[in-house]
């Protein structure tokens, strides 16, 4: 029933599904325990990550509406402004972005390395504003001077996270799900970063209706589980509305004690979670993003906070951000 709920949705194939589910064999062996990676770092497409899941509904979205130009908002160093650039590209349509730049730093490598950079590449407009405490009017003001241009805008949400960009990690879910299953194992938990939430609540989404009763752990890596919470459960409800599909039963479970000081800033643990996969494993999380919540997964292990049985990783990109910090030695 979910997967023709959702084959009824436009969708551009960007990039080759599935993303491998992986052992990570010297990982597991160091901690003594079963680890799995889903590998949506490498999502073929612009240097991968989780933002083309959602941009292949919203996208197909935007060329439906006849738009021109793709608008979007985030940080400097956004993977999904870097994600949502590449897809302009490739479809031929312009991009506008507003970046903030929420760390308050002057570094050049923040300024004009990584993600930025790229957008140079892919050609998109960029506007830097004070910050994106008022996103949604913002970028309403912003298409509303593209269209007395003569220009027909498209929004894209912060993260691409509303009802219809999140339907790209339903999909996800329910390839996990096909992927679990054909594994035969039985995971504790999938541990996910939880960010603008699109990936968090359309992956619970879709499991919750594949295998239910997964857990699902959202490590924070943005604000307070209070705050982040109405937003994964404002999500799941949109996504059920949208697709005219029951919510299944979700026990959102919020991590938030790992993504301090604040968005954007990486702290001790993420570089040392970042530093275990890739001296482990030759795999590469980000600084923003899958640091924090790798450092979330590794923490919980210590802590004996998941149930026995192997735990599952989604890694949602982000390494081009490695190059826009300062990695302390
Ligand atoms: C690498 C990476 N991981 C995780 C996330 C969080 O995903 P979401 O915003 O859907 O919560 C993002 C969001 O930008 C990201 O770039």
């Amino acid at each position: 029933m979910l997967a023709t709920a959702l084959a009824r949705f436009p969708r551009l194939d960007l990039f080759a599904a599935p993303t491998p589910l992986e052992r990570m064999e010297r990982l597991s062996r160091q901690l003594d325990r079963d680890i799995w990676v889903k590998r949506d770092d490498a999502t073929s497409f612009a240097l991968g990550g989780n933002k083309v899941r959602k941009l292949e509904f919203l996208a197909a979205d935007a060329l439906r509406q006849g738009a021109d130009t793709l608008v979007t908002a985030g940080a400097i160093q956004s993977n999904h402004v870097r994600q949502t650039a590449a897809v302009a590209a490739r479809l031929g349509l312009g991009c506008l972005a507003l970046l903030e730049n929420p760390i308050d730093t002057d570094s050049p490598d923040y300024l004009g390395n990584g993600n930025r950079r790229l957008l140079e590449l892919f050609g998109a407009e960029v506007e830097l504003v004070d910050n994106l405490d008022d996103a949604d009017a913002q970028l309403q003001a912003a298409a509303e001077r593209l269209r007395a241009a003569g220009r027909r805008p498209y929004l894209v949400p912060i993260g691409g996270s509303n009802p219809l960009g999140a339907l790209g990690y339903v999909r996800a879910g329910l390839e996990l799900a096909g992927q679990i299953e054909r594994s035969g194992k039985r995971f504790a938990a999938v541990v996910l970063a939880s960010g603008s939430a699109g990936t968090h609540a359309g992956l619970a989404f879709g499991l919750g209706h594949a295998l239910p009763g997964t857990r699902v752990v959202g490590v924070t890596v943005s604000r307070p589980q209070a705050g982040q919470r109405p937003k994964v459960e404002g999500l799941l409800q949109g996504i059920g509305t949208l697709l005219g599909v029951p919510v299944p039963e979700v026990d959102v479970q919020l991590w938030d004690q790992y993504y301090a000081p604040r968005y954007g800033e990486p702290n001790p643990a993420s570089w040392t979670a970042i530093r275990r996969l890739a001296g482990s494993e030759g795999l590469l999380l980000d600084p923003v993003y899958t640091g924090k919540a790798f450092a979330g997964l590794l923490d919980g292990i210590e802590r004996q906070s998941f149930a026995e049985g192997p735990l599952l990783f989604l890694h949602t990109g982000g390494s081009p951000a490695l190059f826009a910090y300062a990695c302390p030695s």
